[in-house]
């Protein structure tokens, strides 16, 4: 008894590894399909890089690389800033904004018009999870992975402090846990076959 006590409650697993792949199929397929010519896919630092990775490997298509980098919004700060920008020029280029998850809105608003003043071709944005019921400005998205309720997620790029973006899966899990021990799901996720698996 005193031992369940002392166990974490466990995360709940919103996408197996098999699900994420199928949808990286999906969206990959999709781009692909779209941009003919090639495309410049940006991904966001860093809760992108995962699925960055994984898309840019099955798309079929020539594809260029960048990543930017902003200030996470936190609500009474102000405004998101750019903390790294482009390398490559996207002038005339279609260009994707890889995203891990679109929540506020607020990030992906402040990407897509900093590079529309750039003079692409096309801007569009790509995010693995969408959490609509979050949303505070209008986005527009254009491949959309899964969507996802209001909970805080973690795994496949999507951190808390720092910690499970190597998860091959997505989990929901306790913000309340967290805050009083980031590390609390270490053991759960790296240390049981059941989530080393999926
Ligand atoms: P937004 O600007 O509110 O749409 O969210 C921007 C960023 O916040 C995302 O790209 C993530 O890096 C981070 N974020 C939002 N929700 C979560 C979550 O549930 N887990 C981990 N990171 C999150």
């Amino acid at each position: 008894m005193a031992s369940q006590e002392a166990a974490p409650r466990q995360p709940r697993v919103l996408l197996t590894a098999a699900e994420i792949d199928s949808t990286v199929a999906r969206l990959a397929a999709e781009m692909s399909a779209r941009y003919h010519d090639g495309v410049v896919l940006i991904g966001v630092l860093r809760g992108s890089v995962p699925f960055l990775a994984d898309l840019v490997r099955v798309m079929t298509v020539p594809v260029s690389v960048d990543f930017m980098a902003i200030t996470p919004y936190t609500p009474g700060s102000g405004r998101v800033r750019l903390l790294k920008d482009l390398d490559l020029d996207i002038a005339g280029r279609d260009a994707v904004i890889v995203e891990d998850i679109v929540d506020t809105g607020l990030s992906t608003a402040f990407l897509r018009r900093e590079l529309e003043r750039r003079n692409p071709r096309s801007v569009a944005v790509c995010t693995l999870l969408d959490r609509r019921i979050r949303r505070v400005v209008p986005v527009e998205i254009d491949f959309a992975g899964a969507e996802v309720a209001d909970a805080f997620v973690v795994g496949y790029g999507l951190d808390h402090e720092g910690r499970y973006r190597n998860l091959r899966l997505v989990a929901a899990a306790d913000v309340e846990l967290l805050a009083d021990d980031p590390d609390v799901y270490v053991p759960v996720f790296y240390g049981s076959p059941e989530f080393e698996l999926e």
